[in-house]
């Protein structure tokens, strides 16, 4: 058990009869960066509050750094940092003030704390900022600081949740980049959670694919993306009657590969997409079914969302309802 920083069994948290993690079983091994993939409201926030012991959980158990988050909570909260989705600094104050007080929090000794400061702004690149206050920070330095806050007690595991919502692409490539080095040169033990799918493919070592409070399929982004085995052919027709004349037809011919209706789109996953294309064509003009568009890619964590839960993680992952939801941050967050 000695290499495990995150076990899991049958974890769960209701909210009344809304199970909104569902007996989660999963470990993270120490130095991972691991990430919880899933739509908006698959229970990924809920599960974080249980491992760092803001949430009680209605059943099952967990342990973290090898301590239970219920009889030994203190020393789980001593093992962890916690990059909370909504933001908690306190604006009115400096950067270099919101490390202090949480710096004092975790008992730190003054000359600890400003030596840990100074390490950990260096770390995030935001010395030249330390003194000023929240409110003039760009919401990647939010972030930034926010990080750095979590790591001021040397934690062992960090929990990120949502690190780059509503940031702009460039500064999430800058948060990547912390991220990445936080793990693999401090070799910090890392969750987070995202509904971005490129995030968790860049990032993350290995990744859960969770949708209402279940883990649906667990790997490497490579093992997951592998497991559909083949290229990724979508197919536009005018109707849903014609996407299923074609599948049905395709289907007589080419058993082996998976193929399934979505409205009027036909979605296959082929050995090879070079020669199953040329067939779909084929069989278009011999029913005289017009095609109005063909894509073909290689597998992404979208197809697996979709190959698990027959939905599209953009659409059910409410970026919509995420916009409402979290507007005020993506206002703020430039
Ligand atoms: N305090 C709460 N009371 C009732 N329901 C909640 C509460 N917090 C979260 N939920 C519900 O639990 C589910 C999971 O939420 P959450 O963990 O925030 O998902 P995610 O972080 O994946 O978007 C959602 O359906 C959400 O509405
Ligand atoms: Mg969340």
């Amino acid at each position: 058990m000695n290499d495990i920083a995150i076990y899991t069994e049958g974890i769960t948290k209701k909210y009344n009869e809304m199970l909104a993690v569902d007996g989660i079983k999963l470990e993270v091994k120490k130095g991972e960066l691991f990430g919880l993939l899933g739509p908006n409201g698959a229970g990924k926030s809920t599960l974080i509050g249980m491992l760092s012991t803001m949430l009680e959980a209605s059943s099952g158990n967990a342990k973290v750094w090898g301590y239970d988050i219920k009889a030994d909570s203190t020393k789980v909260r001593k093992s962890i940092g916690v990059v909370f989705q909504e933001t908690t600094l306190d604006q009115k104050l400096t950067g270099r003030e919101n490390l202090d007080l949480h710096g004092r929090l975790y008992g730190l000794a003054k000359k600890e704390r400003h030596e840990r400061i100074k390490e950990v702004l260096e770390l995030v690149e935001l010395e030249e900022w330390a003194d000023q206050t929240v409110t003039k920070y760009s919401g990647g330095m939010m972030r930034r600081l926010e990080i750095a806050r979590g790591l001021m007690h040397h934690p062992n595991v960090l929990f990120l949740d949502e690190p780059t919502l509503g940031l702009d692409p460039q500064t999430r490539n800058h948060i990547w980049e912390y991220i990445k080095q936080l793990n693999q040169e401090k070799n910090i033990t890392m969750v987070l959670t995202t509904h971005y799918m490129e995030e968790a493919d860049r990032l993350c070592n290995r990744i859960a694919i969770i949708d209402h409070g279940n883990i649906v399929t667990m790997g490497t982004p490579q093992e997951l993306k592998s497991s559909l085995g083949g290229d990724m052919i979508t197919l536009g027709l005018s109707t849903e009657d014609d996407a299923q004349k074609l599948k049905a037809k395709y289907i007589e011919k080419e058993s082996e590969d998976s193929i399934t209706v979505s409205e009027n789109k036909v979605l296959i996953t082929a050995s090879s997409g070079e020669r199953a294309i040329p067939e779909i064509l084929k069989i278009s003009s011999q029913m005289q079914l017009e095609i109005l568009s063909v894509n073909l890619h290689k597998p992404t964590l979208d197809d697996v969302f979709l190959h698990h839960t027959g939905k599209d993680i953009r659409d059910s992952g409410s970026e919509k309802a995420g916009m409402k939801k979290h507007g005020r941050m993506h206002r703020r967050r430039r």
